[in-house]
């Protein structure tokens, strides 16, 4: 079942160069239509600026789309701050980078999980205390820190009480934004199994947004590739990583680390960096694409369904040609 439904969604913003300057539209998602199912990961990858927290932050209703239709349960997504949202918030919770930003530096751990459940009016105080301390436990911290403030914790336990946190009301979706990306390597492997188990075992949908396409493979059962605000590449992590077919896939995925001869070789994207503010013609894509045609500056490729069922757009990749090769 599909528990959010994104349509055709764009989000632009207004901003200004200076206090004269003029103003000029920035697309950060320009058009993406996405599904997450229940209990489900879904896996949100690209370069910085692409997009990536802007869709979070649409999924969850906290911005609203300029185009297209965000559908949560086949509702249409009630405006930030009025009743029906804030009571479709304790079904979607978001974790992102920054733990302690994410806190109240005054109050304990215990305090910080117990949050939410008194928003919400979940429980007695009793009740409350009893699932703020199997919160800890699943999340993977102790007893005795329940009673610590969030400095006296490291950054990967301040990332599992935010999550413990995030866990509280039971939510049917969780949108974590570089939930690891500000973490230790060693300590992220740790977070992200527990996230994953608790994922798992709780049924509970995830969207997991991040730069990092290792990690991303790693947690998702289907991954979304983004470049500038759009989606460029999506379905089963498997295949895509192991046979990426969008250009923009195969040097990200070509520059992922790996022991030994490389199935790919390595590509280096030449070129300016993606600005939103200065969007190429035709597939964004295309100034940097090492295989762009005359027809890649002119038209913008949608996403088409090549035979193994995934999504791609590109003028390139043709269903019966791969089915051929
Ligand atoms: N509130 C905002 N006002 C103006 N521009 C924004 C705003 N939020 C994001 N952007 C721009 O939209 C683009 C995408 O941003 P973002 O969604 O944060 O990307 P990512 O998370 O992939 O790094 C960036 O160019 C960013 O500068
Ligand atoms: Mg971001």
């Amino acid at each position: 079942m599909s528990l959010l439904t994104l349509t055709d969604v764009a989000r632009a913003y207004t901003t200004r160069r200076g206090l004269l300057g003029r103003s000029t539209e920035v697309r950060a998602v320009d058009s993406i239509s996405l599904n997450v199912t229940a209990g489900r990961t879904l896996g949100v990858v690209g370069e910085s600026g692409c997009g990536k927290s802007t869709t979070g932050r649409l999924m969850l209703g906290l911005e609203r789309p300029s185009e297209g239709s965000v559908l949560f349960e086949e509702q249409p997504m009630p405006a930030p701050g009025t009743t029906e949202w804030r009571a479709l918030r304790k079904r979607m919770q978001l974790v992102f980078q920054d733990p302690l930003g994410a806190m109240d530096r005054r109050l304990t751990i215990a305090q910080q999980v117990e949050e939410p459940l008194i928003i919400h009016g979940i429980g007695t105080a009793s009740e409350r205390a009893e699932r703020v301390a199997a919160l800890l436990v699943d999340v993977g911290l102790r007893a005795d820190q329940a009673a610590r403030h969030p400095h006296e914790l490291s950054g990967g336990q301040r990332q599992r009480a935010v999550l413990a946190r995030a866990l509280a009301t039971d939510p049917a979706l969780l949108v974590c934004d570089e939930p690891v990306s500000a973490l230790d390597v060693s300590i992220q492997a740790q977070v992200v199994n527990m996230l994953t188990d608790l994922q798992a075992a709780r049924g509970i949908a995830m969207v997991f947004i991040s730069h990092d396409l290792k990690v991303v493979r790693q947690v998702s059962h289907s991954v979304a590739v983004m470049y500038l605000g759009r989606i460029v590449e999506q379905g089963d992590p498997e295949a895509l990583f192991a046979d990426p077919v969008h250009p923009y896939t195969r040097a990200l995925v070509s520059a992922i680390p790996v022991p030994g001869p490389r199935r790919i070789p390595r590509i280096v994207l030449t070129g300016d960096p993606p600005n939103p503010a200065d969007r190429p013609t035709g597939c964004a894509f295309h100034p940097r694409c090492p295989v762009a045609v005359a027809r890649c500056a002119v038209e913008i490729p949608q996403l088409r369904t090549m035979d193994d069922g995934r999504d791609v757009a590109c003028h390139l990749a043709e269903p019966q040609a791969r089915m051929a090769a």
